[in-house]
């Protein structure tokens, strides 16, 4: 047997304790850590869901509402009994006994008191921990069951309710070495309950919802544990909630005040109250994932992460109360403020952000700490008045940027900020601490403007230190076959340097990466049609490549479309789609004399030339009402974006097309570029699906392109299966309708590289400048949406990055930069530069500016 350690104290979660494979794997832990030396002391909540229950009881039996709730609440815990081979009855006949009386108590007396609340509710950890102390046994291994009230007690607290006290009471968590000793006589492994304490005069008291953190932290403190496990059924914490933000990535490290703020500002994974114990007596905590238990997840500790992520995470709190208090008196009035507080500190209202003007004050309540606050509302509201003019502001959420040195990154947010053209922030916030920038915005607005935020601020900051993988990689669930793509021109190095020297600066495509991408595409198996978006890339040989796999063509000017045909004469027509924006008018009569589908996309052609469209066939482009992508430039719908028929106008659109007797046949939408977010094209399905059952008769629903790809190494890629499944789930519902799509940068991008050559270099003191032989002549999307794109000496590719440069072109603008503070070997005149990922909109947009000619295109 090793020598004898330190506790380390483990919680396990409700799903933790649910079933038995997760209690398989609690015990191979807990074995694990007593094997290696460790003395246990095991911490767990309720069973999943009891928690939920026992407060229905709460809420249920003062009406006499309450037999079929306990007999659920018996059959849970007998089921998971069965299933850990232990008999329910008789370890839990007396605590069923129990329920059973206080349930009727209650019906009695027609209410519970916050003291009856306390103790119902601690049944349930009560019986969970009996099942778990009994299973852990049984397996052999000697485990002491502990009642926690008998371990934590409660200290008194300034100014709190008396439903806080008993509810979400604060313990002692100061070092105690009798207990040490006490529990060290006891054995190697202790199991107690989480959530639930006594106060002074032992009775029961709850540390909150979520409290079992909370207890846990409190025992590591007391019994300078060595380290606090934390056990969930998630991984570890993230950069944002990985369901609503997929390409959210693992924070593999921590500092105490990082997990704090990401804590309090709404990420469930940790009780923001179980960081302060630790940090006090600098106790790492390990957040570990029950059901997978061999991955890293998270740490958290004093230790300090040197990598240069400043925003590490982005969380959202919903349920947020403003209470807004307006007074012309304000101003330059002595106390106001400690008037209007004391208001709040009478009624037990704790404030979380303040934001002040002259003559207005506005605060946040959170209602985790203030959930008493609608049975005092308006006791409160009409006190407050006397003070000022109250309004309280309900269903809002808190956004919150996390991180350290906030305020250095608040320049990258401008295009995120967009979705505020359209609906109002209440409060902003800079925490003084600069940890913090938080928002108030319309509850339904948050998740948007986190996955928004998300992709600016995190997924563009590069691979930091401290970010792992994101969730579906994980979880295993990622198909991850992109890695042809970003290499193909590693492979090709030595004819690369040749063709660049030959010809000088060259777009090179490479025609199997055009192949694959098309097969990767194929894959959305829930899409009936693949278009290819022109605009990304015109030239002829890779327009002839997605020819021969038999993609159609989607075009946005005449001139597209006639090249289309002029490529490929026998090209059936509907294979081809028009869908112009603000075109003139013969356009859309050439289109229809080519025979191609053409999609309208605003109701003024209709009104002033019906003779057009009379007796057609048409499309109509959608504005499903907000855009979405890399920048604002490529978002393209919302009413500050001109495409689209916006849905307010359709009633009228169908009142023209019954007349002049057109034929909707499908109707399309595509809302922005370079979008990672694998829901846009099932929720742009559901919206189109409304307009087409609006207009009626519509077959097709054509959901644009904008499938985003990974831009550089460091970048989480489109999750395609997950498209895919959720198309399927909108195909599954509405099987009448076909669904199209047409991608143009997900086809092309990654098929091509940029090479040029280094003509001159340069150093302004710290600040050195590569010259190459093309800029943003040939490139424009660095100066236009500010891309990074990776960029490579390919002559130096082995040698070792050393210094700090910035790529420039040789065009008379300050902006004619293509890559700024790049990691980069010494370089010399002559060697070839390689930008990476420019066989979308690269070419296509270059101009002779400066009269110096754009580079050349080969495919290869
Ligand atoms: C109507 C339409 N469809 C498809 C695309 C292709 O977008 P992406 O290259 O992002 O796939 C665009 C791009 O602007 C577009 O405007």
């Amino acid at each position: 047997m090793p020598e004898r350690k330190n506790w380390i104290v483990l919680k396990f979660g409700g799903t933790s304790v649910s079933n038995r494979q997760n209690w398989d794997n609690i015990r191979e832990v807990v074995k694990q850590h007593r094997d290696s030396g460790y003395k246990v002391c095991l911490v767990h909540s309720a069973v999943s869901g009891i928690s939920n229950k026992l407060q229905e009881v709460i809420d249920q039996a003062p009406r006499g509402n309450y037999t079929a709730l306990l007999d659920s609440i018996k059959d849970t815990h007998r089921d998971l009994a069965d299933d850990l081979g232990l008999d329910a009855y008789e370890l839990l006949g007396d605590y069923f006994l129990e329920l059973d009386q206080l349930a009727k108590g209650i019906a009695l007396v027609e209410e519970a008191s916050f003291r009856v609340q306390a103790k119902l509710m601690s049944l349930g950890e009560l019986m969970a921990t009996t099942l778990g102390a009994a299973f852990l046994k049984k397996e052999d291994i000697e485990t002491n069951w502990m009642d926690a009230r008998d371990l934590l007690k409660t200290v008194p607290q300034k100014n709190a309710s008396e439903k806080n006290i008993v509810l979400s009471a604060v313990c002692d968590d100061s070092p105690d070495k009798e207990l040490q000793l006490e529990l060290s006589d006891k054995g190697n492994v202790i199991l107690t309950q989480g959530f639930i304490a006594s106060d002074q005069s032992d009775k029961t008291v709850l540390l909150g919802r979520g409290g079992s953190d909370v207890s846990a932290a409190y025992l590591a403190s007391k019994l300078k544990a060595e380290i606090l496990e934390i056990w969930t059924d998630v991984p570890g914490m993230f950069t944002a909630n990985p369901h609503a933000v997929p390409s959210a990535r693992l924070l593999k490290h921590l500092s105490y005040e990082e997990a704090q703020e990401i804590a309090t500002n709404g990420a469930k994974v940790l009780h923001p109250r179980c960081i302060m114990p630790a940090r006090k007596h600098k106790i790492p905590v390990h957040i570990k994932c029950t059901h997978k238990p061999n991955l890293e997840g998270t740490v958290i500790s004093s230790a300090v992460s040197d990598d240069t992520a400043l925003v590490k995470a982005i969380a959202v709190r919903g349920d947020i109360i403003l209470v807004s208090m307006e007074s012309l008196g304000m101003w330059q009035q002595v106390g106001f403020l400690a008037d209007v507080f004391e208001v709040f500190k009478n009624h037990g209202l704790s404030i979380d952000l303040v934001s002040t003007s002259e003559s207005n004050v506005t605060v946040s309540l959170d209602p985790g700490l203030n959930a008493h606050f609608q049975d005092i509302r308006n006791e409160f509201v009409e006190e407050l008045s006397a003070h000022c003019k109250v309004n309280v502001i309900e269903s809002t959420s808190a956004v919150s940027l996390l991180g350290r040195h906030i305020r250095t990154i608040l320049h990258q947010l401008g295009s995120a900020f967009e979705v505020f053209q359209e609906h109002q922030v209440y409060l902003l916030s800079q925490a003084a601490n600069d940890l913090n920038f938080t928002f108030v915005v319309e509850s339904e607005q948050a998740d948007r403007l986190v996955r928004q935020l998300h992709e600016q601020v995190i997924s563009q900051s590069g691979n930091q230190q401290s970010f792992g993988p994101t969730w579906p990689e994980l979880m295993g669930d990622v198909e991850e076959k992109e890695e042809l793509h970003e290499a193909w021109w590693k492979g090709k190095r030595d004819e690369l340097v040749q063709l660049s020297r030959e010809k000088g600066p060259s777009y090179v495509y490479s025609k199997d990466a055009l192949i694959a991408n098309t097969e990767r595409l194929k894959e959305l198996h829930s899409v009936d049609r693949f278009f290819y978006a022109m605009k990304a890339n015109a030239n002829i040989d890779v327009l002839k490549t997605f020819r021969s796999q038999d993609l159609g063509f989607e075009c946005v000017s005449i001139g597209e479309v006639e090249e289309v045909f002029e490529l490929f004469p026998d090209i059936d027509p509907g294979e081809v789609i028009f869908t112009p924006n603000f075109a003139p008018r013969e356009e859309y009569e050439q289109a229809f004399d080519h025979g191609v589908n053409v999609t309208l996309d605003n109701i003024y052609p209709l009104q002033k030339w019906p003779e057009v469209f009379e007796n057609r066939t048409i499309f109509l482009r959608i504005d499903p009402g907000h855009g979405h992508g890399h920048h604002d430039h490529v978002k393209t719908g919302g009413v500050h974006s001109k495409f689209g028929i916006p849905r307010f106008e359709i009633p009228e659109v169908k009142s023209i097309i019954d007349d002049i007797s057109i034929t909707v046949k499908g109707l399309h939408a595509h809302i922005g570029s370079g979008i990672k977010d694998p829901t846009q094209w099932k929720s742009t399905a559901l919206i189109l699906h409304e307009v087409a059952e609006e207009l009626g008769g519509v077959d097709v629903l054509d959901l644009g392109g904008g499938f985003g790809i990974r831009e550089n190494d460091t970048q989480a890629s489109l999750n395609m299966k997950q498209v895919d499944e959720l198309l399927k789930q909108f195909r599954d519902a509405h099987p009448n309708y076909e669904l199209w799509v047409e991608p143009g940068r997900f086809l092309t991008a990654t098929a091509g590289v940029l090479l040029a050559n280094v003509t001159q270099l340069k150093g302004k003191g710290s600040v050195k400048y590569i010259g190459i032989d093309t800029g943003m002549n040939s490139f424009i999307r660095p100066a236009l949406y500010g891309a990074r794109h990776t960029i490579v000496n390919l002559s130096k590719l082995d040698k070792e990055s050393t210094q700090v440069v910035n790529i420039v072109g040789p065009i008379c603008e300050s902006g004619d930069k293509l890559g700024i503070d790049r990691l980069f070997p010494e370089s010399e005149e002559g060697d070839v530069i390689l930008i990476a990922n420019t066989g979308a909109y690269g070419r296509v947009m270059s101009s002779s500016y400066n009269l110096r000619m754009p580079a050349t295109e080969i495919l290869i």
